[in-house]
């Protein structure tokens, strides 16, 4: 189906003009068209430019949608989430609430830990289901590309069906699927004792199968104190390389543990979180180009600290915002939610917040030459949204103001 989406008061097209990612001040300029038009044809960005522009003289194959008094900007790519679980942490919540952390709630047995109780009991269908609906949900809040990570498994068999389920996801539902492996999430309660036994085990026999039947675009690792030390997650991330697939890193969220410098030094795409990430790790990070994507939904939701995302962007290392939606540590896949935190409580502009969500976001996933901006080319990946201006994305929040989602040129019913 071809589109033409005309009369958009305000255009945000994150312009990337050829660059992978955005650093620094140029994640302040949002490539902004007054009164303009886009044409999606084929599933892609054939024409954009401003109503004056307009040539009507083509040949008039496409449907219309009139985006007056709407601001209309690439759909929003999640690259951080673990959006495949069964039951729920609500519990939890409550205990933190009367001051129960995180740490200590893992330590007794609940956490991740308690998901994968969950999570094994799990058939693939109804964990399927679950997340479709999720994804139902993320489109209509306007993300249009989304990671899943597995890492509820935690054995053969049950990373496997994880990976298998979030790949028929990507076959089956509009919006694009990206999984990542993530079989060091923490250690299985089988495998207490011996963490050594179980990192041979992800080496020797679950990355070999995943890399062989491409279950998975990245490999990531949960690098922290009572996790996996830099040295178990290096050996996990280097095998995953090998087998086809990018590093990427859980990296000093509860603690400095040298994560964001092993990312550099395996060429990850990304190293995430990032809460307590020291000057070392942020130089190291700047001088391998590797994309901090900051999770400001788990600061919040954990109440345990921001990660420095001015020192960061002021150091030009390339900063994304992504939800790290899980039933522990953030409930919430809302990006525009997200942004509002990323400006409240870490002093991000919301132009940067927007570049965060977009481009440098598609960039985490490695897949910023197809998506996260509007530019000829692209993929028609676009949202409407009822709002004056694309500052009110983040400023009014708590509600709901994508009005359309459009996914690879199609307008979706909702
Ligand atoms: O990114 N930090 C590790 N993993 C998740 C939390 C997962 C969970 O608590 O279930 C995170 O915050
Ligand atoms: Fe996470």
């Amino acid at each position: 189906m071809n589109l033409f989406i005309r009369n958009i008061s305000q255009l945000v097209t994150v312009a990337a003009r050829g660059k992978r990612v955005k650093t620094g001040s140029d994640m302040r300029d949002l490539g902004i068209i007054a009164d303009a038009g886009v044409l999606c044809r084929e599933g892609r960005i054939a024409w954009v430019g401003t109503m004056g522009e307009w040539n009507q003289k083509l040949p008039h194959d496409f449907s219309e949608l009139d985006a007056a008094g709407m601001v209309v900007l690439p759909g929003f790519v999640d690259s951080h989430t673990h959006a495949m679980f069964a039951g729920d942490r609500s519990g939890e919540f409550a205990l933190r609430s009367q001051g129960a952390t995180y740490q200590k709630i893992a330590q007794q047995g609940g956490g991740i830990l308690g998901t994968i109780r969950h999570v094994r009991a799990a058939g693939k269908r109804e964990l399927k289901r679950t997340t479709s609906h999720y994804i139902a949900e993320m489109m209509r809040l306007g993300t249009t590309t989304v990671e899943v990570k597995s890492g509820y498994g935690l054995d053969m068999a049950s990373e496997v069906k994880m990976l298998e389920a979030i790949n028929e996801l990507e076959q089956e539902e509009m919006m694009t699927v990206v999984p990542t492996f993530l079989g060091a999430h923490a250690v299985p309660p089988e495998f207490k004792n011996d963490v050594s036994a179980y990192v041979a085990l992800i080496v020797e026999k679950v990355l070999p199968y995943v890399g062989k039947k491409k279950l998975a675009k990245f490999c990531d690792v949960f690098c922290e104190k009572e996790y996996f030390e830099v040295a178990e997650s290096e050996r996990i991330l280097n095998e995953g390389k090998r087998c086809g697939m990018l590093p990427k890193v859980h990296a000093e969220e509860l603690s400095l543990s040298g994560g964001a410098e092993l990312a550099a030094r395996v060429g990850a795409i990304s190293a995430d979180h990032l809460e307590r990430v020291g000057e070392l790790g942020i130089a190291a990070m700047r001088k391998a180009g590797v994309v901090a994507a900051l999770l400001p939904g788990v600061s919040f939701f954990l109440n345990h600290g921001y990660a420095p995302a001015r020192t960061l962007i002021d150091s030009n290392v390339p900063v994304a915002i992504a939800s790290d939606f899980n039933p522990g540590s953030c409930m919430s896949f809302s990006m525009p939610l997200m942004m509002t935190i990323a400006c409240t409580q870490m002093n991000m502009t919301p132009e940067e917040a927007i570049t965060a969500a977009t481009l440098n976001g598609a960039a985490a996933l490695n897949l910023s030459a197809t998506v996260g901006s509007i530019e000829v080319g692209k993929d028609a990946d676009l949202i409407a949204a009822e709002i004056p201006d694309y500052k009110f994305l983040a400023y009014y929040f708590g509600t709901n103001h994508v009005r359309k989602t459009i996914k690879h040129g199609t307008l979706l019913e909702y």
